[in-house]
């Protein structure tokens, strides 16, 4: 089967790469090469290199920088989502579009069901949440949202990254303690996504997670912990929870935003991850990747 991967050179898209399966002919444009805004770009690479099915990881994700870029967001997570779909239905190819657990506005206390009502509280979850009405509009039938949360990998701009950063040059350091989710490391749902790719029917959303949940500050406390049994870390440092309030962002969170992942685990016959399993398999590949380079 011919996949299109776009945002080939984020996180997931490197995990999806370093995880293809045989039997696929990934076309993995990077940004460059491929801008979802640009509908040339995007008819070359759909029309002309005729793509069976497109995953779509291109995201502006910046979630605090959303707040004054709103115009930006708009454009990659709607904008280009709408008229990546209108030329998918052109052709006919099948599109996973991954979005977030911020289309949710974190008031429930149990986790989110794919039918649970969506009020994203910043841009960015509200510009993401556009994209998927937009898709799913556009595409009934032919396309699937698969709505992940607090995404880490061994590569990339993301928490566990910016963790060990801070962790290898301070001696303290403080972590929001009151907001509550789900880490979820990118190999899994690239495992996820893959299996997605084989099935001809899927549910039209979908949501994948590890499993577990933790607050920022359990997160950190876990990679500090890790990263100091594998040797990653010299020594483990002061780590002091705070609540959001003391730590000022320009974008509103959920303060829970856990994902019912539960017919995904069990439609793809995946057994759940907990998330700190998750970090040890990330912390693990991390160090591989350190030793063969
Ligand atoms: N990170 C998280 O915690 C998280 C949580 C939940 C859901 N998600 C969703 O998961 C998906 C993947 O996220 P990620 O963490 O892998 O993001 P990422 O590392 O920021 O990667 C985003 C990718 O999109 C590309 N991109 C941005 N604008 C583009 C455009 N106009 N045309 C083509 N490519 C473009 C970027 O390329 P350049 O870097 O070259 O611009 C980059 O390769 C996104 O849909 C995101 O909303 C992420």
């Amino acid at each position: 089967m011919k996949v299109l991967l776009i945002g080939a050179s984020g996180q997931l898209g490197l995990a999806l790469q370093q995880s293809q399966p045989a039997g696929v002919e990934l076309l993995a444009p990077d940004h460059a090469q491929l801008d979802v805004m640009d509908v040339r770009q995007l008819k070359h690479w759909l029309v002309e290199r005729a793509p069976e099915l497109i995953i779509n990881c291109a995201a502006y994700t910046q979630v605090d920088q959303a707040e004054q870029e709103s115009l930006a967001a708009e454009a990659v997570n709607h904008q280009a989502v709408k008229q990546l779909a209108e030329v998918a239905g052109q052709t006919g190819a099948r599109v996973l579009h991954i979005s977030t657990d911020y289309v949710f506005d974190g008031q429930a206390n149990s986790p989110y069901s794919t039918a649970a009502p969506c009020a994203p509280l910043g841009v960015y979850g509200a510009t993401k949440w556009r994209g998927e009405q937009a898709l799913l509009q556009a595409l009934p039938g032919q396309a699937t949202v698969i709505r992940t949360s607090w995404l880490y990998a061994q590569h990339g701009q993301n928490f566990l990254q910016t963790m060990l950063g801070l962790m290898a040059s301070r001696s303290s350091l403080s972590v929001v303690v009151d907001q509550i989710g789900t880490p979820t490391h990118c190999w899994g749902l690239a495992n996820f996504l893959w299996w997605a790719v084989g099935r001809s029917s899927l549910p039209t959303v979908m949501h994948w997670a590890d499993c577990g949940v933790a607050s920022w500050y359990d997160f950190a406390l876990a990679i500090m912990e890790e990263a100091c049994s594998l040797g990653l870390l010299a020594a483990p440092i002061e780590l002091l929870p705070i609540a959001s309030r003391d730590y000022p962002q320009a974008a509103p969170r959920p303060v829970y935003s856990v994902l019912d992942a539960s017919q995904s685990y069990r439609l793809a016959d995946l057994p759940p991850t907990h998330w700190r399993d998750g970090l040890r398999t990330t912390l693990g590949l991390m160090m591989a990747t350190d030793s063969s380079g």
